[in-house]
């Protein structure tokens, strides 16, 4: 039988594709950014197995053009780019990179929630500017972090993770839940509250998104949650930029309705909402989560063994859908 064909869509670090090259021949997108629909499709046919990112839409018409493909693996934990019932659907296995990023993400979580709250980023654009003339009593007032409510939006792996970090600072942890179900590990370790989410909105100083974008949670924040948070609260997302309605944002931010938000993702990415990159209470990163030297190469050769394995018809240590080899 002739070689197997893989191609990966991004570059990627490269302890995954010589994982790879021991299984299939393989050619990686030379292209820096993400590659173009049209060019996406156009080689999806030639290929046994592809590793893409959240910037690749994998629904039924690329499946259509994939004629030959026998697994695609995610280089992201987060899969809202992948139409997985269709996939199943077809018996087409796909897989995500759980667990390897999960640090890093709440490691910049923390980033975020410090740097908005103390004000990190404006006050070192007054150094580097060189407009900071002294020392002032009321200059760059921010917000306490130690001892102040955290609420944990989707308290899965990296919600949990970001939760258990914060234990220095003696933070109450109060979460909430799609599925309602209890997390043991923070209600052991940290004495945690399973809330509402109106709860959650009511009483949290910082709010933490860890949530995966589905249709239930598309727009969860909108001009009514951050009217009901309170003005003293900041919100921090690092999972899924449209869980919030970010022109809602900037009008709550605008208004006071809440204290400032530090957001890695956006609902648009790359495009920021009108007048967000104006405002001086928000910190705004380019989506770098999980971007960790130890992470980024945990992803690839997790994808890369998800890949292998699904090129040789065995089941993907993280698959979205593994009732395919039940
Ligand atoms: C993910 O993995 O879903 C992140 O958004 C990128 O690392």
């Amino acid at each position: 039988m002739d070689r197997l064909k893989i191609f990966v869509t991004r570059r990627i670090p490269r302890e995954g594709i010589d994982l790879l090259r021991r299984v299939a021949d393989v050619d990686v997108s030379p292209q820096d950014g993400p590659l173009e629909r049209k060019k996406l499709l156009a080689a999806a046919p030639s290929y046994h197995g592809i590793l893409g990112t959240m910037t690749d839409r994998i629904d039924a018409e690329f499946m259509d053009a994939a004629e030959s493909l026998k697994g695609y693996a995610n280089y992201a934990v987060g899969f809202d780019n992948i139409d997985v019932p269709e996939a199943t659907r077809r018996g087409l296995p796909v897989s995500n990179t759980p667990g390897v990023l999960t640090d890093a993400t709440a490691e910049c979580a923390w980033a975020l929630l410090f740097a908005v709250a103390r004000r990190v980023v404006e006050a070192d654009g007054i150094m580097r500017s060189g407009r900071w003339k002294w020392w002032g009593p009321l200059q760059f007032i921010g917000g306490t972090v130690r001892g102040k409510t955290l609420g944990i939006v989707g308290a899965g792996r990296i919600g949990t993770a970001m939760a258990l970090m914060g234990r220095g600072f003696d933070m109450p942890v109060i979460y909430s839940n799609a599925s309602g179900r209890k997390n043991g590990v923070l209600e052991t370790e940290l004495n945690a509250r399973l809330v509402s989410f109106d709860e959650l909105l009511a009483q949290a100083d910082f709010i933490s998104l860890h949530t995966p974008l589905t249709p239930q949670t598309r727009h969860l924040f909108g001009a009514e949650q951050f009217a009901r948070m309170k003005d003293t609260a900041y919100i921090i997302n690092t999972a899924r930029g449209p869980v919030i309605d970010e022109n809602a944002l900037v009008a709550a931010l605008k208004k006071g309705e809440i204290a400032g938000a530090g957001l890695d993702v956006y609902e648009n990415e790359p495009t920021m909402a009108p007048g967000l990159a104006e405002l001086d209470n928000v910190v705004v990163l380019p989506h770098i989560g999980s971007a960790t030297r130890a992470a980024r190469a945990g992803m690839a050769t997790l994808a890369a063994r998800n890949l292998a394995a699904m090129l040789k018809g065995q089941k993907p240590e993280t698959g979205l859908n593994p009732e395919l080899f039940d």
